[in-house]
């Protein structure tokens, strides 16, 4: 297995280019099984979690075509061979669930894996499966799969009230009453900006949507949907990421493709601790010219609040600030297992439940540690960015999920970093 090396070497300054967003590629990708037209999708993201997705659809017997060193994907489903999502590419990405409602909505029928365990949390899929039956459909739970049946005559209209905010639910929904006969309405939707781009790229297709990013979304449902060509919005998550090397470094960083709106009850978080953010015509100019971070509090939410991905990066930040900081995490109930490995470099960290106090250091010391997953694996390396010495980042695998070219963007500004072939 591959790792990585990285070794303290003081201030950063440069451009990051922000890719395209993995989280929104992951729901914009099963839009085609909606539609018999061609869908492309530019400024797309070279990822493994993209390329699984690919694998998945190409199981249904969905043409995909990366193009483009794979920054374009061409993507049709004129001709479905099954409905089946099997537990073989399932159970390597949840995110597999979202072919879910768009099978169900244009085919009437889907069986879907149930996605299994994950790390940071149960993570149950129940809200998609109530969010399906509320549009008629009927689910039954068998050998671990989800059997859903669609109504004669296809889906119906209806209201969905979700006890909970879930990203997930909220776009399997979406994409299922496009094709749904009369009104559907979303209640306690999720407000993310991944969800604002599928609706966007849905539209474009010729669906009647009003109100993506509030919390209640109106769908009108249409016969048949076509075509179209969408860029996927900016990984705001991977710019949030790179906008904290400079500022647990030092040095300034701009971020080309960043905006604020993407990001802004962190970008209020990076102003309380002490780091300058601003607007280009680029992007976003990131800077920490002086003295240390200050210590913040931070409860992770839904958007528009602080986004749990970037709960542990911010982490690695605070593990040197003046102070106590107190981070609560809101959304998943086991997401701070890179808090030991952060320790193994000299952090102070107390956990408890969903809350942790970082106590700030002065330093952190260079160590092996281990990547347990996606975020906890990059905000080691932001970690080790800071930390004295060499840091040894294993099971990187994990970053390869949702971070493209890492190491080339890093060194790009002044990083000292290197990726050790596994054997
Ligand atoms: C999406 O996951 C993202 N993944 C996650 O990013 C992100 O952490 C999460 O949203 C929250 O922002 C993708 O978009 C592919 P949820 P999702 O449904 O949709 C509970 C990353 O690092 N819940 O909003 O799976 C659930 O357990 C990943 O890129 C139910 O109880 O998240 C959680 O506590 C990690 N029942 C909460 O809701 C359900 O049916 C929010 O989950 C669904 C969810």
């Amino acid at each position: 297995m591959d790792s990585i090396l990285v070794t303290g070497n003081g201030p950063l300054s440069g451009q990051i280019p922000i890719a395209g967003a993995k989280n929104a590629c992951l729901t914009l990708m099963p839009a085609t099984l909606l539609s018999d037209e061609p869908l492309t999708l530019t400024n797309a993201p070279r990822l493994s979690d993209i390329r699984t997705m690919t694998l998945l659809l190409q199981s249904l017997g969905a043409e995909v075509q990366a193009l483009n060193d794979g920054q374009v994907l061409a993507l049709s489903s004129h001709a479905l061979t099954s409905t089946r999502a099997e537990y073989d590419i399932v159970r390597t990405m949840r995110a597999s669930i979202r072919v879910l409602g768009p099978l169900l909505a244009r085919h009437g029928e889907a069986q879907v894996s149930l996605p299994g365990g994950c790390a940071i949390g149960a993570r149950p899929v129940d809200l998609h499966l109530r969010a399906m039956e509320a549009l008629g459909a009927e689910m039954d739970l068998r050998d671990g799969y989800v059997h859903a049946k669609a109504p004669a005559g296809g889906l119906r209209g209806g209201v969905v009230r979700f006890p909970l905010v879930s990203v997930g639910a909220t776009e399997n929904a979406l994409m299922a009453a496009v094709l749904a006969r009369g009104t559907t309405v979303l209640e306690n939707a999720a407000r993310e900006p991944e969800i604002v781009d599928l609706a966007q790229c849905l539209r474009k297709m010729g669906a009647r949507i009003e109100g993506e990013g509030t919390s209640r979304i109106e769908i009108e449902g249409v016969d048949r949907l076509g075509g179209a060509t969408h860029r996927v919005v900016t990984d705001r998550i991977e710019l949030g990421t790179y906008m904290l090397a400079p500022a647990i470094c030092g040095g300034e960083v701009e971020c080309l493709g960043g905006r604020i709106d993407l990001l802004q009850a962190f970008c209020e978080k990076l102003d309380e601790a002490g780091i300058s953010v601003e607007e280009t015509a680029a992007g976003l100019k990131v800077a920490r010219k002086n003295g240390r971070v200050r210590a913040v509090n931070v409860v992770t939410e839904p958007f528009p609040g602080f986004p749990t991905d970037l709960q542990a990066q911010m982490m690695a930040l605070l593990c040197t600030a003046e102070g106590d900081s107190v981070l609560e995490e809101k959304i998943f109930e086991n997401r701070f297992m890179h808090a030991p490995e952060l320790m193994r470099m000299g952090a102070r960290i107390d956990v408890h439940g969903g809350t942790a106090r970082v106590r700030g250091v002065e330093a952190l010391r260079g160590a092996p540690v281990m990547a347990t997953d996606l975020r906890a694996s990059v905000s080691l390396i932001l970690a080790g960015l800071a930390a004295e010495g060499e840091t040894v980042v294993s099971r990187v695998y994990h970053l390869d999920r949702g971070y493209e070219h890492v190491v080339r963007k890093l060194r790009g500004v002044g990083a000292k970093i290197e990726r050790i072939k596994g054997e």
